[in-house]
């Protein structure tokens, strides 16, 4: 959005004739997805909020909206203009837009809720689609049959089919206005997921989540994270999803993490009124406020006592100014923790603002299935209890690796701990899937050595023993413990285990057995002798022999190794660092990547950090990286990669696989061969230039850019995964790093 000064905000440009209805994705964090829905009266950046305007009391005029506060888009009610002669006269006439005095995006909604209110509605199906398209609305809204908590499973299922009934008809009497097909489905997880499969194969050009304003009012936020479970995955993922008269800042950031693109507040409005002020933690009433909450543009001048004496309509537009304010603010926040990656944390603070909430989050997080309950020990009393009770959980996890793989890791930048949450956050919880699914120790290791008790990350003060180790003791498996998990040491600078921003007790916590065991069962090292090295504190060469003594290894620690040695040695731990991030991050078994940098050398800075690892004759590879330990794919790495292939090159867009391809490679990505010049140069791979893909594209993972004849083109980061890739019109499906040029045959 760009600046304008106050009063001159110009019209909004009409999107590309091509791009109407289309919505593309610019940033995201996991499913938290920052957009751009192209409509005849503008790009619509999401997540937006869109205030409810009722045509016959306009608290804040749309113009304000529009003008002051740059808000993009707004939501009436269609069937009150319908029903009310004056305005449907001037909207028939004039249009929407000049009925509302509003240039920007205008979406309406369909009697629906008044029918849920008032009983029923008067109004046809297609006649109310018919309507909305003939006063020039650009995004219209069909009949759906509102689902309430209350409602039987049967009632809900004939809601949910009829709606879908009535799908049809609507989309042929929209034409090519945009049209919402709302997702209903009450309480009921399979008939949301039936309604969501019904309507998401309409050519709908929004979802609003339907039936959810009484779940909502209920402050039933378990339900309500229930429902977006339930219903998400499950919609086409190319189409924004809409909070059907979600308003309420509190509830942004957990609805945005799961994957929301619109909201409609009537909140604003209709908390005035009532002499309450929203906060992103709840809601307050003016009455009793001496200072306000938040000290928002609108009432920088005026105390809460200014507020409450003035006239009651203004008192109500101030309120409703604030609300607004408030959230507006709020969304503000959110989508720049999308731009930060930080929107889970964003929400797991603000669900301890109330204790619906903080149930919500506890239900998402926490599942019965061994991979989130990272540490056992303690803090799962109050998870075990957010659980349901019987074997519903376990039916939530499909959902919950629809949240968990779409992370990208490793990121770069501290972790911030936030207490037990923090362990459970789907990044950390992807790092933890990646490299159990990944990495596999080599087949000679008899033994395992644990160090632990300080901050990552590790190498100053563990240099010297690794490389002893890797020299006198070669089959015994280094490992740290890290508070996020046990990582190999090849992998000692991985973000996000080596980097968590964290007191010292949380960093220097003893090793607890039943963890440990649990931890080396994950990585596949069960069944070896363990022993754990304190890494604190002179002496650490004597206790690293205790230990290896313990584990029936030599431990002879002070018989110093020749510069030869040493070099040998060290040569071979970069060896292994390579081996072991080809495996965790671009998905090579341990077979391929060591045959991938078989008599490799390695370029180091001045200390002694690898810089570029080269192939035998002096081609560039890899490049680790020291922001976030990762490591970048050079071109002849993504050749040696895709030679080492085994799987036929995909030949289609699949479904996305998240499990079973470990060892498979990096994901292929297909271009067509307009996009191929375009890739060979460097140039990013859009949407609707691809032809093909593996299961396992995973937004934020490195993928091979291939044309059909299988030619490796280029590499890059995959934004999006199989399924998105699938339905994506516009926008990046790969950031490319590296093209091969003109000839690469
Ligand atoms: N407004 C709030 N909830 C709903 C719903 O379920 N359907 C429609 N059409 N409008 C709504």
């Amino acid at each position: 959005m760009t600046a304008w000064k106050e009063g001159v905000r110009p019209d909004p440009a009409p999107c590309r004739e091509q791009d109407l209805g289309r919505f593309e994705v610019t940033q995201r964090d996991g499913q938290a997805r920052l957009g751009r829905l192209h409509t005849k009266h503008g790009v619509l950046e999401t997540p937006a909020l869109l205030p409810v305007v009722n045509p016959n009391i306009r608290t804040v005029e749309p113009r304000v909206m529009w003008d002051k506060y740059g808000i993009q888009a707004l939501i009436t009610n269609s069937y009150i203009i319908w029903k009310h002669e004056d305005l449907r006269n001037q909207a028939t006439s004039e249009g929407v837009h000049a009925l509302l005095d509003y240039p920007g995006v205008v979406m309406t909604d369909s009697g629906t809720f008044q029918s849920y209110v008032y009983g029923d509605v008067e109004v046809g199906v297609d006649e109310i689609v018919r309507f909305q398209r003939s006063i020039g609305v650009d995004i219209a809204t069909m009949l759906d049959v509102f689902s309430r908590p209350d409602m039987s499973e049967e009632e809900v299922e004939a809601a949910v089919r009829e709606t879908a009934e009535r799908a049809e008809q609507s989309i042929l009497a929209a034409e090519e206005t945009m049209l919402n097909g709302p997702v209903q489905g009450g309480l009921f997880r399979n008939l949301r997921h039936i309604s969501a499969q019904l309507m998401g194969a309409y050519p709908f050009a929004v979802h609003p989540i339907g039936g959810i304003v009484p779940v909502m009012e209920q402050q039933r936020y378990k339900e309500y994270a229930k429902i977006m479970m339930a219903t998400l995955p499950l919609l086409p993922a190319n189409r924004p999803v809409h909070m059907f008269g979600c308003g309420h800042p509190m509830l942004f950031p957990m609805s945005i993490a799961l994957g929301a693109d619109l909201f409609d507040s009537a909140a604003y409005a209709l908390f005035a009124r009532d002499g309450r002020l929203l906060t992103p933690w709840g809601t307050e009433r003016l009455a009793e406020l001496v200072d306000w909450p938040l000290l928002m543009p609108c009432v920088a001048a005026l105390t809460p006592a200014d507020v409450r004496a003035l006239p009651s309509d203004k008192r109500e537009e101030t309120l409703a100014l604030y609300n607004l304010e408030v959230t507006l603010a709020e969304l503000a926040r959110c989508k720049q923790a999308v731009r930060d990656g930080t929107i889970w944390q964003l929400a797991e603070q603000r669900s301890h603002q109330h204790p619906a909430l903080r149930e919500a989050f506890l239900w998402l997080t926490t599942s019965p299935s061994s991979d989130r309950n990272l540490r056992p020990e303690k803090f799962y009393t109050d998870r075990d209890a957010a659980r349901d009770t019987g074997s519903d959980q376990g039916m939530w996890e499909d959902a919950w690796d629809w949240v968990v793989w779409s992370q990208q890791t490793p990121r770069t930048g501290g972790v911030q701990w936030g207490g037990d949450d923090t362990f459970v956050r789907p990044q950390i919880v992807k790092a933890r899937r990646l490299l159990h699914t990944r990495w596999g120790g080599r087949e000679a290791t008899e033994a395992i050595v644990v160090f632990h008790g300080i901050r990552g990350p590790y190498r100053e003060r563990l240099g010297e023993v690794l490389t002893w180790l890797a020299h006198r003791c070669p089959n015994v498996q280094p490992l740290i413990l890290s508070p996020l998990g046990l990582v190999p040491a090849a992998l000692e600078d991985l973000n996000p285990f080596a980097h968590l921003d964290a007191p010292q007790w949380v960093l220097r916590h003893e090793p607890e057995k039943a963890w440990m065991a649990s931890e080396l069962s994950r990585l596949g090292l069960s069944g070896h002798p363990v022993s754990t090295v304190d890494v604190n504190g002179p002496g650490l060469k004597q206790r690293l022999a205790e230990a290896l003594v313990a584990v029936s290894q030599e431990s002879d620690v002070h018989q110093n190794l020749t510069h030869e040695q040493e070099r040998e040695a060290r040569d071979r731990l970069r060896v292994e660092q390579a081996v072991a991030k080809q495996m965790v991050l671009l998905n090579a078994s341990r077979e391929v990547a060591t045959s991938t940098v078989d008599g490799c050398t390695f370029v180091t800075n001045r200390e002694g950090r690898v810089k570029n690892v080269n192939s035998a004759d002096g081609q560039h590879l890899f490049s680790p990286r020291l922001r976030d330990g990762g490591m970048s794919m050079a071109n002849a790495g993504a050749l040696a990669l895709l030679a080492s292939r085994t799987q036929p090159l995909p030949t289609l867009v699949p479904a996305t696989e998240w499990r079973g391809h470990a060892g498979n490679g990096p994901a292929v990505v297909v271009v067509d061969d307009d996009a191929e010049p375009f890739v060979r140069k460097g140039r990013n791979a859009f949407h609707g230039f691809v032809l093909a893909c593996d299961p396992w594209l995973s937004p934020g993972e490195p993928c091979l850019l291939t044309n059909q004849n299988g030619t490796l083109l280029g590499h890059g980061i995959a934004q999006c995964n199989a399924d998105e890739l699938r339905t994506f019109t516009k926008g990046i499906a790969v950031k490319t790093r590296g093209g091969f040029g003109e000839k690469n045959e």
